[in-house]
């Protein structure tokens, strides 16, 4: 029989003198190395390259560094989901026996992990209100390493006392670690006020199109930053190349998609807190918000793109106004480039007590809307049409 063609030796990538304009795409897990020599000292740091993808890839640091261009640092992380940057920063920079002092409406799985998950590994933690700081310093003990905050409440769009928060930081020496996720780099610019860490859930806003799970970490002390990455590989909570080059299309654009969904929010909350079905809609960047000089200082005009309104009714009313609207993905998510609307009550606030819901506020006809970058005119329609099926 003839020799057959060999075609397990990889074929060489051709050469091109232009240079392709997208980003290439670099699935490969392993990198070779031309001897041990070398990869020495890659291991060590003397020479840039890449060795083993759980450890770093290239579409994992072109998005990075992206994101760090966006927070004013370098050196970012970027992890297979927000809940794994929350991990990597929270098992990276924790030991048994630490505490953490903690919002008490971060978002829902971070709560589950400090309540219930962190407690087996001996850390424990303090959930309080972050609107309140007298109530923050009286929750510190001396076990107390890190305090872990998010700028806009979930979803209750509460906003967190952040100088408050800045100061009480400084002045006990604790790890300030702000999820900012809600908030973006361009609402809240989390890193350059100064917090040690900051946390991405990059499968929102950043990435944009809920096509993606993604995370990302920037801290700005490089030992706590190694223990980061090092937990990060670690535990494996390594990011896909894909997912990554998806991510860094997305993020060409939100620049404009932030504006967008954020001018219709303004005008969609105002449409929607004069419509009869509804008796309170929250929006920071609104007077009637319980917070709006707070989010006026801190916010610097960028209210965001997040709307959340409670119907005078109940569970019956809350299924009439999705089932009038099923162009508006009903949907536990934020952040698409288009609207999604969840229902905390039966989705991320389900596990609550009727009764610990109603201390939030989140009754059977509480929604928080994720507005998106439709024409306002047509979101005015579908939400018009979705409240009059809710009166
Ligand atoms: C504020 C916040 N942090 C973290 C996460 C977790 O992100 P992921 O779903 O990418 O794991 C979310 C998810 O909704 C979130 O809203």
């Amino acid at each position: 029989m003839a020799e057959r063609p060999n075609l397990v030796r990889r074929t060489a990538f051709p050469s091109s003198v232009s240079r392709a304009v997208a980003t290439p795409l670099q699935p490969s897990v392993v990198y070779s190395s031309p001897d041990p020599d070398a990869l020495d000292d890659q291991y060590e740091g003397r020479a840039k390259g890449y060795t083993y993808g759980r450890e770093g890839h290239p579409n994992a640091d072109v998005l990075a560094q992206m994101i760090d261009r966006l927070e004013g640092g370098e050196g970012g992380i970027v992890t297979g989901s927000g809940m794994s940057a929350v991990t990597a920063t929270l098992l990276g920079l924790l030991s048994a026996g630490d505490h953490i002092v903690g919002g008490n409406q971060l978002y829902g799985r971070s709560l589950r992990m400090m309540t219930q998950d962190l407690p087996r590994w001996g850390i424990t933690s303090t959930l309080v209100d972050p609107t309140d700081i007298a109530a923050m310093r009286a929750a510190i003990t001396p076990a107390t390493k890190l305090l872990l905050v998010e700028v806009v409440s979930n979803p209750t769009l509460r906003i967190a006392d952040m100088e408050g928060i800045e100061a009480l930081a400084r002045d006990t020496g604790l790890i300030l670690v702000v999820d900012n996720t809600f908030t973006t780099p361009y609402g809240f610019p989390a890193y350059t006020r100064g917090a040690d860490v900051v946390i991405h859930s990059v499968t929102k806003l950043l990435a944009g199109h809920s096509d993606v799970t993604l995370g990302y970490v920037l801290a700005r002390d490089p030992a706590r930053r190694k223990a980061i990455y090092d937990t990060n590989v670690t535990l494996g909570l390594t990011a896909s190349p894909w997912d990554c080059w998806m991510a860094e299309r997305g993020l060409y654009t939100f620049d404009m998609r932030f504006e967008r969904a954020q001018a219709n929010a303004a005008a969609l909350a105002d449409m929607i807190g004069a419509h009869d079905a509804v008796e309170a809609v929250l929006y920071p960047g609104r007077p009637d918000h319980p917070d709006h000089n707070r989010a006026g200082a801190l916010l610097d005009g960028q209210f965001g793109n997040m709307v959340s309104f409670r119907l005078k009714g109940g569970r019956a009313q809350a299924n009439a106004l999705t089932r009038a609207a099923p162009q508006l993905a009903f949907a536990p998510t934020l952040g698409d480039v288009g609207t999604t609307l969840s229902h905390p009550a039966s989705s991320s606030h389900r596990a609550l007590t009727p009764e610990g819901r109603a201390a939030l506020g989140i009754t059977e006809g509480f929604f928080r809307v994720s507005v998106g970058c439709e024409p306002i005119e047509l979101l005015g329609r579908d939400f018009r049409a979705a409240l009059d099926a809710a009166v």
